[in-house]
């Protein structure tokens, strides 16, 4: 009997306990019950054992509890609880049905431990991690988001991009027609001016056959004829060079650098010259490249003719120079004229096609664009202009293999 008593103690000490009528009603409870409750034994004892329930728990649950309890079975339980303050607090709960020695039911111990900081632990763990959870799968949402978008980003600007190189290619294509045809009538009005002469010169060499026709003169006709002959052999040259300047190059040749240079200003000669335009070349003769000569005729062409219109309503001595040396694996041409030079605000932009500060009628813009097209793209060199000893100074420089 004692020994019962030392264990009623030693539980009692160390647990929540209370005791319930059959009906629920509390007829004991100790210390540690009123500490964690907040009541006064006073206030529990005779009360429903109900004082204590919080709001939240289902009513399925005390139903489970007395069904339970009500076949003298222990029941088992993590109780929410209300304490008087109003703050909830939970108990591990164990209910047993004390029975007399007959086996009825003579009431009920409920022995409990507080663990109300391990389900608050746990439930903010849980939230916690719902929390991330919810946040992982915003994250991800967002990313894929921004993934997609990119993409599209991307997808777009390739789109555009190929847009753009397409209307480059197109711009480049149309910009080459048009200089070809500019340059092809540069090329008419060159040959024009080359006919001029040998022209008036025939129209001289009929009237002279006329005369010694109508003179009998047998040996005179025949000297205008072999003069009119030459005379028509010297224009059909022009036409055939002027050909052979047109023609595209399909292979690279090697060619003497002085040799171009002399065709190029024979072919303009003839307006030079009335132009009261001196020209000199000054060359090694031995200097070659590798490369498409007639494309590099065509720059060095372009580039007097704009000599050539710089010099226009100006009356002074007027002179080009065009040299050429070679220079570490390099074969440097200069075309120096004393016409002025370029505009110091247009100096940047003379390069760029359709630039020209000539009136609509002579200026095309797009000689030096075409000079800087076959530098570069042909060639695979680079052209300058500065101005120098007052005048333009434009310099070509390629490499010689
Ligand atoms: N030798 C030069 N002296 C002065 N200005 C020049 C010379 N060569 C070119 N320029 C300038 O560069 C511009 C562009 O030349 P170009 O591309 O050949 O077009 P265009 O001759 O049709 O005007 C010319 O309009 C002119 O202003
Ligand atoms: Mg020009």
């Amino acid at each position: 009997m004692e020994e019962l008593k030392q264990y009623k103690t030693a539980v009692e000490k160390s647990n929540i306990v209370s005791k319930t009528d059959i009906n629920g009603i509390i007829t004991f409870v100790n210390d540690e019950f009123c500490k964690i409750s907040g009541y006064t034994q006073k206030e529990l004892i005779g009360k429903n054992h109900n004082v204590v329930r919080h709001p939240d728990v289902p009513k399925a649950n005390f139903e489970l509890l007395w069904d339970t309890i009500l076949r003298k079975e222990t029941f088992k339980t993590t109780a929410k609880n209300k304490a008087k303050n109003g703050s909830t607090f939970y108990v591990n709960t164990t209910i047993f049905p004390i029975l007399d020695k007959s086996g009825k039911i003579l009431e009920f111990i409920a022995i409990r431990y507080d663990v109300t900081e391990n389900v608050l632990l746990t439930e903010e763990l849980k939230r916690k991690e719902e929390e991330l959870k919810h946040l992982n799968a915003t994250l991800e949402n967002r990313v894929e988001k921004q993934t997609k978008q990119l993409l599209d980003l991307n997808r777009n600007l390739e789109i555009k991009v190929k847009e753009e190189v397409e209307k480059n290619r197109e711009k480049d294509k149309m910009v080459f027609q048009q200089a070809r045809l500019a340059a092809m009538g540069e090329m008419i009005g060159n040959i024009a001016h080359q006919w001029r002469q040998p022209l008036s010169e025939l129209g001289i060499i009929l009237f002279g056959m006329k005369k010694s026709f109508i003179h009998n003169d047998l040996s005179e006709l025949e000297k205008h004829y072999i003069h009119g002959k030459k005379v028509i052999d010297r224009m059909s040259q022009t036409i055939e060079d002027f050909r052979n300047f047109f023609n595209p190059e399909k292979h690279k040749n090697t060619f003497y650098i002085k040799d171009m240079i002399s065709e190029v200003v024979s072919i303009l000669a003839g307006s030079l010259t009335k132009a009261e335009i001196q020209i000199s070349i000054k060359a090694r003769k031995t200097i070659k490249v590798f490369g498409y000569k007639n494309e590099l005729s065509q720059a060095i062409l372009n580039i007097i003719n704009n000599a050539k219109d710089a010099f226009k309503g100006k009356n002074i001595k007027k002179r080009i120079v065009v040299s050429a040396e070679t220079m570490n694996g390099f074969v440097c041409i200069y075309i120096q004229d004393n016409a002025g030079g370029i505009d110091k605000n247009v100096i940047d932009k003379i390069f760029e096609p359709y630039f020209t500060t000539k009136h609509a009628s002579s200026g095309t813009g797009l000689g030096l664009y075409i000079v800087k097209t076959i530098i570069e793209n042909s060639m695979q060199g680079e052209v300058t202009a500065e101005n120098r000893d007052g005048g333009a100074l434009f310099a070509i420089k390629i490499p010689i293999k």
